[in-house]
């Protein structure tokens, strides 16, 4: 695939959208819905069940249009193709990115290296249905003739943030006799916390990890075996307690287990869209099988619905190219994604890996330093704690923070009013952001005129609602793949690999060093900087 684009700001939709910046970038949502008192029901998208409201943007049938072109010239169309068709688009690793294909009916065929690798996908699919049924049901038995009642998932990134925001969002599915823990940090605290009530004899490590080379999984996964063969007393027992989710068959026999209780995915699978293969074997013990194939079929729908969508329907390209728009031309640095559903709590960390190890590049494919921002910091927190505590920022503050609002019609714990009070919150304060209150409205309530100027809301600021009927697993599966998909469509427009992960090399590499440093006996060697060599002394000295 060509890596050559024509760069950002030469391209005409670019030079238009910055013409069109200067009539429009200044326009209150107020003048807007004046002028337009039907965009609230014509901005609006939906497929699957899954609504997407973005009136209250700051966009006119012109931006839009600009937009769309630019996903065209930017070849977003061909780029799809790529991606569904197994092209190595991740070029720095020369790898596939296929997750689609982890979704992918068995009737479809996904051709890669001259291989479909849509029948292995399914086979795995079995292999993992055929062990979670024996989990289950209490069949599989651990090393003492125990049924399995606990299930640590040992992980990190993406080998921990899918399953733990998954476990989360889908608990009302879970089968709850059975207990899920998520261990993920070096820190030993982690570890010592998720076992500490637990026994050895009823409980089952899935270690999860791409490469089963990562330090902080294979420190946990260590530790985890010390622990349950210091109460189970036999190297038999690891057998029943330990099955690995991994690409690295090599690495996990190392490790000692049977590769026959291993779980593979593929080098085409990147960590970050790893949520619906293997990796997501705790969520399949939680859920099931069936749910579990739910909630694949949720992601396939949304993917045939951005292969085939024209752009100015599409969802994710359209949450994408809105992306793209607050960055690079107003500015804006981060973007707030706010689940009005207690059990979408983990959702905005998934996301943080998902679009910013993805878009945290700021070389273009070909090499050059980018000219534009890329990839925003993606934060939130679950509605309504935010709203009492950092939405005063979002709508009294200096900075433009577009939010994503996302919401149900229907609860899973139906509870007096407490449901049509959540979403009268996500309504108040979308409607609140873009609207504001202005220094007439104020005055009219009697305010003092020296107070005036505090309760102003200025307004202006734009925001996104989702909304779906309940959240099932077909529902969560939607609404990954449509950030997944929007994420692709911003790094297309930058022309950056948004399937690569440099980034993080450096920083593990330092700390093998400086781990050796702080373990030896003899002097460490004083090579770093001043400041990182004080450090290293200062706690050589204090530990
Ligand atoms: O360090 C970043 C990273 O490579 C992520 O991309 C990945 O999800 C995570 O580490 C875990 O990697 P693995 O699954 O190979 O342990």
């Amino acid at each position: 695939m060509a890596t050559q684009q024509v760069a950002l700001g030469d391209r005409p939709a670019w030079k238009a959208l910055q013409a069109h910046f200067e009539q429009v970038g200044k326009k209150h949502l107020r003048e807007l819905f004046a002028e337009d008192p039907s965009r609230g029901e014509r901005y609006t998208a939906e497929t699957g069940g899954i609504f997407l409201d973005y009136s209250k943007n700051r966009v006119t049938d012109e931006t839009l249009k600009l937009l769309v072109q630019l996903a065209e010239e930017s070849g977003l169309r061909e780029k799809i193709e790529a991606m569904f068709t197994g092209e190595k688009i991740n070029i720095t690793e020369n790898r596939a990115v296929l997750h689609v294909a982890l979704r992918a009916p068995k009737s479809e065929s996904i051709v890669l290296d001259g291989e479909d690798v849509v029948p292995a996908v399914h086979a795995v699919l079995d292999k993992m249905s055929g062990f979670a049924d024996r989990v289950r049901s209490g069949e599989w038995k651990g090393h003492t003739g125990k049924r399995i009642k606990n299930i640590v998932n040992i992980g990190i990134g993406g080998s921990d943030l899918g399953p733990v925001m998954a476990y989360e969002a889908l608990k009302h599915y879970s089968q709850r006799d059975l207990t899920f823990r998520f261990v993920s940090n070096v820190d030993g605290t982690d570890f010592a916390e998720a076992v500490q009530d637990l026994s050895a004899d009823e409980t089952l490590f899935l270690v999860a990890s791409k490469t089963f080379t990562t330090l902080e999984t294979m420190t946990n996964a260590h530790s985890a075996r010390e622990w349950s063969l210091a109460s189970l007393k036999d190297d038999a027992a690891v057998a029943k307690h330990f099955v690995a989710i991994s690409t690295n068959a090599k690495e996990v026999s190392k490790f000692g287990i049977d590769t026959e209780n291993m779980f593979g995915f593929w080098d085409w699978v990147g960590g970050r869209y790893s949520m619906d293969s293997a990796i997501g074997l705790s969520t399949m013990l939680a859920i099931g099988p069936k749910h579990f194939r739910e909630m694949l079929a949720g992601f396939h729908e949304i993917d045939v619905h951005f292969r085939t969508t024209p752009f100015e329907k599409n969802l994710p390209a359209l949450l994408g190219l809105l992306t793209v728009w607050y960055t690079d031309f107003f500015d804006a640095q981060t973007v707030a994604i706010l689940p009005y559903e207690q059990y979408l709590k983990r959702f905005p960390a998934y996301l943080q890996q998902l679009t910013m190890e993805s878009n945290g590049k700021h070389v273009t494919l070909d090499g050059q330093h980018v000219a534009t921002e890329t990839g925003p910091v993606y934060w939130g927190e679950p509605g309504t704690n935010g709203q009492h505590s950092f939405y005063q920022l979002i709508h009294q503050g200096t900075r433009l923070i577009p939010c994503d609002f996302i919401g149900f019609y229907k609860t899973l714990n139906s509870l007096g009013r407490h449901h049509d009070m959540l979403m009268a919150n996500v309504f108040a304060q979308a409607e609140a952001l873009a609207f504001g209150k202005t220094a007439e409205q104020v005055k009219a309530e009697g305010t003092p005129d020296w107070l005036v100027p505090h309760r102003v809301f200025e307004g202006n600021r734009p925001s996104n609602t989702i909304l779906a009927d309940h959240l099932t697993p077909e529902v969560l599966g939607k609404l990954v793949a449509l950030y997944e998909h929007a994420v692709f469509t911003q790094g297309v427009i930058w022309n950056i690999d948004s399937f690569d992960q440099w980034g993080v090399e450096l920083g593990k590499v330092l700390a093998t060093r400086i781990l050796g440093e702080l373990e030896s006996a003899g002097k460490p060697d004083g090579s770093h900087d001043s400041s990182t060599n004080s450090l290293i002394e200062r706690y050589r000295k204090n530990k």
